[in-house]
């Protein structure tokens, strides 16, 4: 299991153009690290299988080469058969059985080779399956920082380009580059044997040369791929964002412009693309000339044996076929060896990615948070995203345990900011951030979060039924559960009412639900999980007043008993809490009761009183709205 980590150096924090700029590494260490795939250390899952299969497909290359390599003997013996050496004799005997053996070793050297690749065929799909597994659970284990900054186009790309990438190299160097230099030595060994060493020597100087020619003309062509593949990340990355804001790309009418600049960014694209593909065709030329002139010096020498009476027609046909054999996989080497450079990159890329080191680390010594009542402390708490702009400013305050806090404050004074650190989806710069008297960076990261039930502020569900998204904070949560969760929560009857009910699907980042059906969702959910501590981050702001009134009912049944923090804009429904914080450009600026605070006539009480006068517009308006809809439904029911 440990290959990927082998090879980290320390560091933490992340920096984008760590991953855009592919730090060089040797293509050797690359090629180590696929070593495990391989051959799997024990604790992997399956591992012997996999272990009998290679040592299976290396038998089988063996054989296969062999029988490749003896075939032309066969040739050679029964072609000598036909063409004595001596006019004088005159009856020819038919070489039967030497042809049939020619045959039969053809066919050996082909069935082998398919039979390897039947074996291996697992070895490589579970080395794909295993890289990508690894990557997903080292990308969940990154901090939300990462995420924030990385593409989702970028990243799914160089993940599925990185894996495929490992299963050609281990199959191309399995598959191509050991038979290949296993049938050059024995082309080598058998030539030297049967003549002498300068037809051996010739044959591997051929071979030495068009590896070279190869691999230079190769790596000149692979800085204008690596070109044109970013150009196709870009172009992609592009395209994928521009349907995953639809919406406003409509709202906009900008159609025209997100095609248009995609179609700018293919268009350098296809210029790149069309270098690299012309270029190969140079390379191509250059490739065939070089085996033509050792085809035909190999049988100039071979004729000159002949006319000089120490080498037979066989032979002049052996030294043929065995060129001709070797140019097979050979002329397969320009594309294994641009296969292998690339993979070799678009593997880098990806481990590039897997040696990013999550921000956010337990220590090693991390026990598991002991949750008592659930006592929340902030205590002198600083912190910026970016050390450049602070946002929170020495924050201190205490929840106590089964009590009430709200959070009010002009947007962007820092309030969800306090609910992400709580969650410690980053780390505080000062200060001390407490759950029961428990540092939170002293425990485990997961225990924290799993006594923590949050309805974020903008809630996103997976691209599944609504029982699906309701039973993740649960997964094996009955029916029964979920639908009491979905009642306290008030959705359950509109969930109900739906044609499909539980089954109904919510479209992607459940953009078919409107804004305050996905809160009672995400509401539901957080009864169903059932943390000591409870965050609603605005969680009733997307809702009418009527329903807002009771949610805040159910809220305050959910709540009951458990160490709430809430983030409001309308004060109104955080009235009873047991103390409200007002947060101002990330420093609480006043702090009490909601009637300490309406005494004080500070910031608080102006805002309440400017809240409380468009309330009543707003009341009157939904009001008539109520009658209309109870109307509706009155005719619903007499239908
Ligand atoms: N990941 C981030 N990187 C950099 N800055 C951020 C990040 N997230 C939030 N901020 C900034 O931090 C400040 C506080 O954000 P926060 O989300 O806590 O505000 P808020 O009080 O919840 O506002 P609102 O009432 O609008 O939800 C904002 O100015 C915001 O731009
Ligand atoms: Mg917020």
């Amino acid at each position: 299991m440990a290959f990927f980590s082998m090879r980290h150096g320390g560091g933490s924090g992340y920096a984008p153009e760590q991953v855009e700029a592919g730090r060089k590494r040797s293509d050797w260490q690359v090629i180590k690290s696929l070593l495990p795939f391989l051959w799997p250390p024990r604790d992997v899952p399956n591992a012997l299988n996999i272990k009998v299969r290679v040592l299976s497909a290396l038998a089988c290359i063996f054989a296969a080469k062999i029988s490749t390599v003896i075939a032309p003997i066969y040739l050679k013996q029964a072609v000598d058969t036909l063409a004595p050496a001596q006019a004088s004799e005159a009856a020819v005997a038919i070489p039967l059985a030497l042809i049939l053996a020619y045959g039969a070793a053809r066919f050996m050297g082909q069935a082998f080779a398919q039979f390897r690749d039947a074996i291996f065929a697992k070895v490589g799909v579970r080395a794909v399956r295993r890289s990508a597994s690894l990557v997903l659970a080292h990308l969940h284990r990154l901090s939300l920082r990462f995420h924030l900054e990385r593409r989702t186009g970028a990243l799914s790309r160089s993940i599925e380009r990185g894996c495929s990438a490992i299963e050609s190299l281990v199959s191309i160097s399995l598959f191509n580059v050991l038979p290949t230099l296993l049938e050059v030595a024995l082309v080598f060994g058998v030539l030297w044997a049967a003549f002498d060493i300068w037809f051996g020597v010739v044959a591997v100087v051929v071979v030495v040369i068009y590896v070279i020619f190869t691999g230079v003309i190769t790596e000149w062509r692979l800085k204008h791929r690596r070109e044109s593949n970013a150009l196709d990340a870009r172009a992609n990355t592009r395209a994928i964002d521009s349907l995953l804001n639809y919406e406003t790309v409509k709202t906009f009418g900008n159609e025209d412009l997100e095609v248009r600049e995609y179609d700018r960014l293919m268009g350098q694209y296809e210029i790149a693309s069309v270098r690299t593909q012309s270029s190969l065709a140079l390379m191509n030329v250059g490739q065939a000339l070089i085996i033509s002139v050792g085809l035909a010096v190999l049988m100039a020498m071979a004729a000159a044996g002949k006319v000089a009476g120490n080498m037979t027609v066989g032979d002049f046909t052996l030294v043929n076929l065995y060129m001709i054999q070797l140019a097979q996989p050979l002329n397969f080497f320009g594309f294994v060896y641009r296969q292998i450079k690339t993979s070799l990159v678009d593997i880098e890329k990806m481990f590039d990615l897997m040696e990013v080191e999550p921000e956010i680390r337990d220590k090693p010594e991390a026990k598991p948070l002991a949750v008592a009542g659930g006592d929340v402390r902030f205590d002198n708490v600083s912190f910026a995203y970016d050390p450049r702009r602070p946002i929170l400013k020495n924050v201190s305050f205490t929840v106590p345990a089964g009590k009430m806090t709200a959070f009010v404050g002009a947007t962007g004074s820092g309030k969800s900011t306090i609910g992400r650190l709580l969650f410690r989806y980053y780390d505080i710069a000062n200060g001390a951030i407490t759950i029961d008297g428990q540092d939170i960076r002293d425990v485990q990261q997961a225990s924290v979060r799993a006594a923590i039930g949050v309805v974020p502020q903008d809630t996103v569900l997976f691209n599944d039924t609504i029982r699906y998204n309701l039973a993740y904070a649960k997964p094996h949560a009955s029916d029964d559960d979920i639908a009491r969760a979905a009642r306290l929560a008030h959705i359950h009857e509109f969930i109900a009412s739906l044609p499909d009910g539980y089954n109904t699907l919510v479209g992607e980042r459940g953009l078919k639900l409107s804004g305050g059906e996905k809160q009672r969702v995400a509401i539901a959910r957080v009864i169903l999980k059932d943390a000591p501590i409870l965050l609603f981050d605005e969680a009733t702001s997307a809702l009418d007043t009527h329903t807002e009134k009771e949610i805040q009912a159910n809220l305050r049944e959910v709540s009951a008993g458990h160490t709430t923090l809430v983030i409001a804009h309308r004060l109104s429904t955080i009235v009873d809490a047991d103390q409200i914080l007002v947060l101002d450009d990330g420093e609480i600026i006043e702090r009490g009761t909601h009637g300490a605070l309406m005494a004080l006539n500070g910031a608080y009480a102006s805002a309440w009183l400017r809240q409380q006068k468009s309330m009543e517009a707003v009341q009157a308006a939904e009001a008539a709205v109520r009658e209309s809809e109870s109307g509706f439904r009155a005719a619903r029911v007499a239908e």
